[in-house]
Protein backbone atom coordinates (compact mmCIF):
# COMPACT_ATOMS: atom_id res chain seq x y z
CA UNK A 1 0.00 0.00 0.00
CA UNK A 2 1.16 3.52 0.00
CA UNK A 3 0.22 5.36 3.03
CA UNK A 4 1.02 8.91 3.89
CA UNK A 5 1.25 8.52 7.82
CA UNK A 6 0.34 12.47 9.06
CA UNK A 7 0.48 13.76 12.64
CA UNK A 8 2.38 15.50 15.11
CA UNK A 9 5.59 15.33 16.35
CA UNK A 10 5.62 12.17 18.84
CA UNK A 11 2.14 10.93 17.44
CA UNK A 12 4.13 7.62 16.71
CA UNK A 13 4.46 7.91 12.87
CA UNK A 14 7.81 6.06 12.90
CA UNK A 15 6.73 3.47 15.34
CA UNK A 16 3.81 2.67 13.63
CA UNK A 17 5.66 2.80 10.38
CA UNK A 18 8.19 -0.09 11.62
CA UNK A 19 5.56 -2.42 12.66
CA UNK A 20 3.84 -1.61 9.31
CA UNK A 21 6.76 -2.50 7.20
CA UNK A 22 7.23 -6.09 8.85
CA UNK A 23 3.41 -6.38 8.26
CA UNK A 24 3.25 -5.71 4.83
CA UNK A 25 6.92 -5.44 2.94
CA UNK A 26 6.13 -1.81 2.47
CA UNK A 27 9.37 0.35 3.21
CA UNK A 28 9.35 3.30 5.50
CA UNK A 29 10.75 6.81 4.14
CA UNK A 30 11.00 8.85 7.13
CA UNK A 31 12.32 12.36 5.87
CA UNK A 32 13.46 13.22 9.25
CA UNK A 33 16.22 10.51 9.24
CA UNK A 34 17.19 10.62 6.05
CA UNK A 35 18.03 14.79 6.56
CA UNK A 36 19.44 12.99 10.22
CA UNK A 37 21.17 10.60 7.88
CA UNK A 38 22.36 13.74 5.62
CA UNK A 39 23.58 15.96 9.05
CA UNK A 40 25.10 13.73 10.73
CA UNK A 41 27.39 12.44 7.42
CA UNK A 42 28.06 16.31 6.57
CA UNK A 43 26.88 16.24 3.35
CA UNK A 44 25.81 19.53 1.48
CA UNK A 45 22.14 18.76 2.10
CA UNK A 46 22.94 17.91 5.66
CA UNK A 47 24.49 21.80 6.01
CA UNK A 48 21.49 23.36 4.36
CA UNK A 49 19.09 21.62 6.80
CA UNK A 50 21.31 21.30 10.30
CA UNK A 51 19.69 24.59 11.67
CA UNK A 52 16.14 24.83 10.73
CA UNK A 53 15.66 21.22 12.20
CA UNK A 54 18.01 22.06 15.42
CA UNK A 55 15.02 25.35 15.68
CA UNK A 56 12.11 22.86 15.25
CA UNK A 57 11.78 24.81 11.75
CA UNK A 58 10.93 23.22 8.60
CA UNK A 59 14.02 22.71 6.16
CA UNK A 60 12.30 24.27 2.40
CA UNK A 61 10.20 22.73 0.25
CA UNK A 62 12.20 22.92 -2.80
CA UNK A 63 15.06 20.88 -0.65
CA UNK A 64 12.37 17.88 0.25
CA UNK A 65 10.76 17.86 -2.97
CA UNK A 66 14.68 17.37 -4.45
CA UNK A 67 14.83 14.29 -1.87
CA UNK A 68 11.21 13.23 -2.85
CA UNK A 69 11.61 12.92 -5.93
CA UNK A 70 14.36 10.69 -6.57
CA UNK A 71 13.10 8.67 -3.60
CA UNK A 72 9.86 8.09 -4.72
CA UNK A 73 11.16 6.33 -8.08
CA UNK A 74 13.21 4.22 -6.75
CA UNK A 75 13.17 0.25 -7.11
CA UNK A 76 11.59 -0.90 -3.93
CA UNK A 77 8.63 1.69 -3.89
CA UNK A 78 7.28 -0.61 -5.88
CA UNK A 79 5.78 -2.42 -3.57
CA UNK A 80 4.79 -0.24 -1.57
CA UNK A 81 5.64 2.99 0.71
CA UNK A 82 4.74 5.08 3.85
CA UNK A 83 5.78 8.04 4.06
CA UNK A 84 6.69 9.37 7.47
CA UNK A 85 6.80 12.97 7.74
CA UNK A 86 6.36 13.76 4.26
CA UNK A 87 4.13 16.29 3.09
CA UNK A 88 4.43 18.83 5.68
CA UNK A 89 2.97 21.83 4.04
CA UNK A 90 0.57 22.34 1.56
CA UNK A 91 2.77 23.00 -1.30
CA UNK A 92 4.37 19.64 -0.55
CA UNK A 93 1.23 17.99 -0.76
CA UNK A 94 0.53 19.47 -4.11
CA UNK A 95 4.11 18.45 -5.45
CA UNK A 96 3.50 15.55 -4.78
CA UNK A 97 0.54 15.08 -6.15
CA UNK A 98 1.46 16.14 -9.43
CA UNK A 99 4.36 13.82 -9.24
CA UNK A 100 2.39 10.61 -8.53
CA UNK A 101 0.31 11.75 -11.80
CA UNK A 102 3.30 11.88 -13.61
CA UNK A 103 4.19 8.46 -12.12
CA UNK A 104 1.02 6.90 -12.79
CA UNK A 105 0.58 6.26 -9.02
CA UNK A 106 -1.91 6.23 -6.10
CA UNK A 107 -1.92 6.83 -3.07
CA UNK A 108 -4.17 4.33 -0.99
CA UNK A 109 -4.67 6.49 2.21
CA UNK A 110 -3.72 8.57 4.17
CA UNK A 111 -3.82 8.37 8.36
CA UNK A 112 -3.76 10.95 10.84
CA UNK A 113 -2.52 10.21 14.12
CA UNK A 114 -4.45 12.20 16.53
CA UNK A 115 -3.34 12.78 19.94
CA UNK A 116 -2.82 15.14 22.71
CA UNK A 117 -0.53 17.47 23.42
CA UNK A 118 0.13 15.88 26.85
CA UNK A 119 0.90 12.83 25.81
CA UNK A 120 3.08 14.47 22.82
CA UNK A 121 5.42 16.14 25.24
CA UNK A 122 5.38 13.07 27.45
CA UNK A 123 6.37 10.45 24.31
CA UNK A 124 9.31 12.86 22.65
CA UNK A 125 10.58 13.84 26.19
CA UNK A 126 11.22 10.31 27.05
CA UNK A 127 11.98 8.73 23.61
CA UNK A 128 15.00 7.27 23.31
CA UNK A 129 16.58 6.93 19.23
CA UNK A 130 19.79 4.75 17.84
CA UNK A 131 22.60 6.27 16.40
CA UNK A 132 22.95 3.61 13.92
CA UNK A 133 20.01 1.85 12.84
CA UNK A 134 17.43 4.31 13.92
CA UNK A 135 15.35 1.70 16.13
CA UNK A 136 12.92 3.90 18.52
CA UNK A 137 12.62 3.65 22.41
CA UNK A 138 10.67 4.73 24.79
CA UNK A 139 12.41 4.83 28.21
CA UNK A 140 8.79 4.40 30.42
CA UNK A 141 7.16 2.73 28.02
CA UNK A 142 9.46 0.67 25.47
CA UNK A 143 13.14 0.94 27.36
CA UNK A 144 15.92 -1.26 25.79
CA UNK A 145 17.18 -4.18 27.66
CA UNK A 146 20.39 -2.95 28.43
CA UNK A 147 20.41 0.84 29.14
CA UNK A 148 21.36 3.07 26.71
CA UNK A 149 22.73 0.28 24.31
CA UNK A 150 20.15 -0.76 21.01
CA UNK A 151 18.52 -4.39 21.15
CA UNK A 152 18.83 -4.39 17.57
CA UNK A 153 22.43 -3.80 16.53
CA UNK A 154 23.86 -2.74 20.07
CA UNK A 155 24.86 0.45 19.11
CA UNK A 156 24.10 3.82 21.63
CA UNK A 157 20.68 4.71 22.04
CA UNK A 158 20.08 8.99 22.54
CA UNK A 159 18.18 11.66 22.92
CA UNK A 160 17.51 13.57 19.39
CA UNK A 161 19.27 17.36 19.53
CA UNK A 162 15.44 18.82 18.89
CA UNK A 163 14.12 16.90 21.71
CA UNK A 164 14.03 19.82 24.67
CA UNK A 165 11.26 21.28 25.47
CA UNK A 166 11.63 24.54 24.03
CA UNK A 167 12.10 22.97 20.65
CA UNK A 168 9.00 21.04 20.91
CA UNK A 169 6.73 23.74 21.56
CA UNK A 170 7.99 25.28 18.58
CA UNK A 171 7.21 21.66 16.01
CA UNK A 172 4.20 21.56 17.45
CA UNK A 173 3.45 25.34 16.75
CA UNK A 174 5.20 24.78 13.07
CA UNK A 175 2.88 21.34 12.58
CA UNK A 176 -0.27 23.40 13.51
CA UNK A 177 0.16 26.82 11.20
CA UNK A 178 2.13 24.75 8.29
CA UNK A 179 0.81 21.03 8.27
CA UNK A 180 -2.20 20.60 10.20
CA UNK A 181 -4.10 22.20 7.35
CA UNK A 182 -3.11 18.62 5.20
CA UNK A 183 -6.05 16.99 7.36
CA UNK A 184 -8.68 19.24 5.17
CA UNK A 185 -6.40 18.98 1.97
CA UNK A 186 -6.44 15.12 2.08
CA UNK A 187 -10.41 14.80 3.37
CA UNK A 188 -11.17 16.68 0.19
CA UNK A 189 -9.41 14.05 -1.87
CA UNK A 190 -11.40 11.59 0.07
CA UNK A 191 -8.28 9.67 1.43
CA UNK A 192 -8.11 10.70 4.61
CA UNK A 193 -8.22 8.37 7.96
CA UNK A 194 -8.34 9.47 11.18
CA UNK A 195 -7.45 7.47 14.37
CA UNK A 196 -6.56 8.29 18.17
CA UNK A 197 -2.99 7.14 19.18
CA UNK A 198 -3.03 8.36 22.44
CA UNK A 199 -3.94 5.51 24.27
CA UNK A 200 -0.50 2.89 23.50
CA UNK A 201 -2.38 -0.44 23.94
CA UNK A 202 -4.91 -1.04 21.47
CA UNK A 203 -3.67 0.94 18.29
CA UNK A 204 -2.03 -1.38 16.12
CA UNK A 205 -4.97 -3.41 16.56
CA UNK A 206 -7.49 -0.52 15.87
CA UNK A 207 -5.46 -0.01 12.70
CA UNK A 208 -5.17 -2.93 11.21
CA UNK A 209 -9.14 -3.52 11.15
CA UNK A 210 -9.26 0.11 9.50
CA UNK A 211 -7.28 -1.32 6.75
CA UNK A 212 -8.48 -4.41 6.08
P1 LIG B 1 10.79 14.09 11.94
O1 LIG B 1 11.91 13.18 12.22
O2 LIG B 1 9.81 13.72 10.88
O3 LIG B 1 10.07 14.42 13.31
P2 LIG B 1 8.54 14.61 13.73
O4 LIG B 1 7.52 14.66 12.66
O5 LIG B 1 8.59 15.80 14.60
O6 LIG B 1 8.15 13.29 14.35
P3 LIG B 1 8.93 12.45 15.39
O7 LIG B 1 9.95 11.59 14.69
O8 LIG B 1 9.45 13.35 16.49
O9 LIG B 1 7.74 11.61 16.03
P4 LIG B 1 6.94 10.34 15.51
O10 LIG B 1 5.53 10.74 15.19
O11 LIG B 1 7.68 9.56 14.46
O12 LIG B 1 6.86 9.51 16.86
P5 LIG B 1 7.65 8.18 17.32
O13 LIG B 1 7.12 6.99 16.59
O14 LIG B 1 9.14 8.42 17.31
O15 LIG B 1 11.34 15.54 11.50
C1 LIG B 1 12.41 16.16 12.19
C2 LIG B 1 12.74 17.49 11.51
O16 LIG B 1 13.17 17.28 10.14
C3 LIG B 1 11.58 18.50 11.38
O17 LIG B 1 11.42 19.26 12.58
C4 LIG B 1 12.05 19.34 10.18
O18 LIG B 1 13.02 20.27 10.56
C5 LIG B 1 12.70 18.31 9.28
N1 LIG B 1 11.74 17.73 8.29
C6 LIG B 1 11.40 16.41 8.21
N2 LIG B 1 10.52 16.21 7.22
C7 LIG B 1 10.29 17.44 6.65
C8 LIG B 1 9.46 17.88 5.58
N3 LIG B 1 8.67 17.03 4.89
N4 LIG B 1 9.47 19.20 5.29
C9 LIG B 1 10.24 20.07 5.96
N5 LIG B 1 11.06 19.71 7.00
C10 LIG B 1 11.09 18.41 7.33
O19 LIG B 1 7.12 8.06 18.83
C11 LIG B 1 7.49 9.02 19.82
C12 LIG B 1 7.71 8.29 21.16
O20 LIG B 1 6.47 7.77 21.62
C13 LIG B 1 8.68 7.07 21.11
O21 LIG B 1 9.43 7.04 22.29
C14 LIG B 1 7.75 5.87 21.03
O22 LIG B 1 8.35 4.71 21.61
C15 LIG B 1 6.54 6.36 21.81
N6 LIG B 1 5.30 5.81 21.28
C16 LIG B 1 4.90 5.81 19.98
N7 LIG B 1 3.70 5.24 19.85
C17 LIG B 1 3.33 4.88 21.11
C18 LIG B 1 2.17 4.28 21.65
N8 LIG B 1 1.14 3.90 20.87
N9 LIG B 1 2.13 4.09 22.99
C19 LIG B 1 3.15 4.46 23.80
N10 LIG B 1 4.27 5.04 23.35
C20 LIG B 1 4.35 5.25 22.03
Amino acid sequence: MKIILLGPPGAGKGTIAKVLTQYDGSVQISTGDILRGAVAAGTELGKQAEAAMKAGNLVTDELIMGIMEQRLQQDDCKIGYLLDGFPRTIPQARALKTLLEKLNEKLDCVLELDISRDVIIDRLTTRRTCTQCGAIYNIKSKPPKVDGICDVCGSDIVQRDDETEAVISNRLEVYNDQTAPLVDFYRQEGLLLSIQTSDSGPVLEALKSRLR
